[in-house]
């Protein structure tokens, strides 16, 4: 079974990774949710992604589950999982709506989420059913922050 992100199977490594911490990037137009995930917005279509620190501490990810185009999705719920070399994570969405798109490069490539988390490894796109809901979601400096206060509770 998946768990979240940082559930307490992530635990155990993410002690070892806080040696190596501190410098994965946060792009600034981009924003976060709690769990790790990204989101682009353009209009009332979302590009979701995992974030640079998220995919730092899975270490190589090795396959990506994606949903079927079609799909719907809901705010803090799951979508896909990302499994690495050293754990399987759920990815949940940011924002309620349908999957109108997904990174099919993933398939065989599921690296490109640790080389170019925000950008080659996008995961879905989103038409976004409730556009208020990114209210709730972090902004970059807010996103930096929280994950200053989670390296540091490790
Ligand atoms: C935003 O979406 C529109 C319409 O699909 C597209 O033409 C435009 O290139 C997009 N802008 C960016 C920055 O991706
Ligand atoms: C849209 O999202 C906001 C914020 O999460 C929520 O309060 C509201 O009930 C949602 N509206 C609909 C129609 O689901």
């Amino acid at each position: 079974m998946a768990s979240k992100l940082w559930a307490s199977r992530a635990a155990s490594y993410l002690k070892i990774s806080a040696f190596h911490r501190g410098f994965s990037s946060v792009l600034k137009d981009l924003k976060y949710a709690d769990s790790h995930e990204w989101v682009k917005l353009n209009g009332t279509s979302a590009t979701i992604g995992i974030t640079d620190h998220a995919q730092d501490h899975l270490g190589d990810v090795v396959f990506v589950e994606l949903p079927e185009v079609g799909t719907s999705v809901t705010q803090g719920n799951s979508f896909g999982a990302v499994e690495s070399v050293k754990a399987t994570s759920d990815v949940n969405s940011p924002v309620s709506g349908k999957v109108v798109e997904i990174n099919v490069e993933l398939n065989s490539s599921p690296g490109l989420v640790n080389a170019s988390p925000y950008d080659n490894g996008w995961i879905i796109k989103v038409e976004m059913s409730n556009g208020s809901e990114v209210n709730s979601l972090m902004d970059s400096e807010q996103y930096s922050k929280f994950c200053e206060e989670e390296n540091s509770k490790h």
